[in-house]
């Protein structure tokens, strides 16, 4: 069954009253429920808008063009009001985004907490459950660091154990594993996987790495703020 169904979804960033940036071009994409995908494509073509529109980060345009339709879970998304977007993306989607907008004043727990705090976790389980999210991403010794006393790949994984401390439903990641090494990527990839297979979570990641596309269930393709169909690669392969 479809949990992510987004059609005609289209996003133009206007710069100035001349330019602008057609950043989506009408996209159509349908994501099963407990399905890991990948979206891949050149810098550029649109994969962060497009993760930001499937998460409700983002409204698709309504002019300029067919009706946009987004729905999770059979439900409408493109007509919700900003606090029932909110309210979805805090209860079923957990974030992680290309930076990692962790809390400089906040300890890595505290970030982790801030979010099971916000989706309304009782505030006897946020603690704990901020704890072993880290102890996940293999920080549970890094708890009371600050970003500024982490490293980058630590920040990156402090930045996944707060998109995983809620179970979301959803799991949208921008290069999750983008400022890792090799190993530390895997081991992320690893948990990613799963929490996808164990918990059913279904799970986007925009990703240049082809290892973490080849482990994803299927690859989406894009180019120039569109998807590039299947039929298109297949010819694309066969040609090269
Ligand atoms: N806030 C913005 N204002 C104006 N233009 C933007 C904005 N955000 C993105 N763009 C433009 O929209 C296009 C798509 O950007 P997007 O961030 O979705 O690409 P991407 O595929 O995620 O690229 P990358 O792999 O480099 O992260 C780009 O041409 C970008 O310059
Ligand atoms: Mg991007």
């Amino acid at each position: 069954m479809a949990l992510l169904e987004g059609s005609n979804l289209r996003k133009t960033y206007r710069l100035s009253r001349r330019t602008s940036v057609e950043a989506l071009r009408g996209v159509d994409v349908s994501i099963d429920a407990g399905e890991m995908v990948a979206i891949m494509g050149p810098s550029g073509s649109g994969k962060s808008t497009l993760m930001h529109v499937l998460g409700l980060l983002h409204a698709p345009d309504r002019s300029g063009g067919p009706a946009p339709e987004l729905r999770i879970a059979g439900s409408d998304a493109a007509g919700l009001r900003d606090r029932e977007r909110t309210r979805t993306r805090a209860q079923s989607m957990g974030f992680v985004f290309q930076s990692f907008n962790l809390v400089p004043t906040l300890t890595a727990e505290e970030n982790v907490a801030l979010a099971a705090e916000y989706a309304g976790m009782r505030r006897s389980h946020v603690r704990v459950a901020a704890r072993e999210a880290l102890d996940t991403v293999g920080l549970a010794g890094r708890a009371t660091h600050r970003p500024m006393e982490l490293s980058g790949g630590e920040q990156q994984r402090v930045a996944i154990a707060r998109a995983l401390v809620n179970q979301p439903m959803i799991l949208l990641g921008d290069e999750p594993t983008g400022n890792l090494d090799s190993a530390r990527a895997a081991e992320i990839l690893g948990v990613l996987r799963r929490f996808n297979r164990e918990r059913g979570q279904t799970v986007v990641l925009v990703t240049h790495d082809p290892d973490v596309g080849g482990a994803c269930d299927r690859i989406i393709r894009m180019r120039d703020g569109l998807i590039v169909p299947d039929d298109m690669r297949i010819g694309t392969a066969a040609a090269a």
